[in-house]
């Protein structure tokens, strides 16, 4: 396998970036630094990217969780905060990692990984794969900023791109939003909810792409079958 492809497998980052990360002279073989993309890496290689080694070899496994609140997405958290990769336990000995993040205070649906095409297939933001989020908000949302919301409301000076926004619920002092955004900007749900004078007091991911959270419990890690795995990638285009 090509050196590029093989960083790429090992979920480090793009075939393009592998690149760079070679002509910057990061990327080396059994303790050589490699000048050149075509290398072809061997079963025994030891393969390091800025100082850390890697594994491009390993089977493809494919995961889904309901994150609960209270978590990073993170592998590591600069505060040590709790990472959802405490939920996995020892009988998965491939190295997953989460594909996109969900805030710490936003729980639901998460893909997790070790192929990296697939995860930069699915979190790419040009293929525009849909996520769709359940929304408790303060205050009930008027019909004219549900309108805004699903036009493209400025969230960090830039418009949203359109959204698909229906309010599902209505309580006294809060409601209840179901809003599918195929853009995945930082705390973008929470943001845009703030452009109309909305604060977000829960937040959950319920589907991305095809692919529902179900009634997959909270805490809870499953596997996605081929099928599903398949269907994410067609929604990305691929
Ligand atoms: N939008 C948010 O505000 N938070 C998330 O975790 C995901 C989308």
């Amino acid at each position: 396998m090509r050196i590029q492809k093989y960083i790429a497998e090992a979920g480090i980052c793009s075939r393009r970036k592998a690149e760079e990360l070679i002509e910057k002279g990061l990327v080396k073989v059994n303790g050589e630094t490699l000048s050149e993309f075509g290398y072809q890496v061997q079963e025994n290689d030891r393969v390091e990217v800025d100082g850390q080694e890697i594994c491009g070899f390993e089977k493809k496994v494919y995961y889904m969780m309901n994150k609960p609140v209270g978590y990073v997405t993170t592998v590591k958290d600069q505060f040590d905060r709790p990472c959802v990769m405490d939920f996995i336990g020892e009988d998965i000995k491939e190295r997953i990692y989460p594909a996109g993040r969900l805030d710490y205070h936003t729980e639901g649906l998460l893909i997790l990984s070790n192929d990296g095409e697939f995860v930069n297939t699915i979190t790419h933001p040009k293929n525009e794969i849909e996520k769709k989020y359940i929304a408790v908000v303060n205050g009930i949302v008027k019909e004219e900023n549900i309108e805004k919301l699903k036009r493209g409301v400025m969230v960090d000076k830039k418009k949203t791109a359109p959204a698909k926004v229906f309010l599902s619920e209505i309580f006294k002092d809060k409601c209840v939003v179901e809003i599918t955004i195929r853009e995945g900007r930082n705390r973008q749900v929470r943001k845009m909810f703030e452009a109309v004078g909305h604060h977000v007091i829960e937040l959950k991911r319920v589907q991305i792409g095809p692919l529902e959270l179900g009634n997959l419990k909270l805490g809870r890690i499953r596997k996605l079958n081929p099928n599903e795995v398949q269907a994410l990638m067609s929604a990305a285009g691929k």
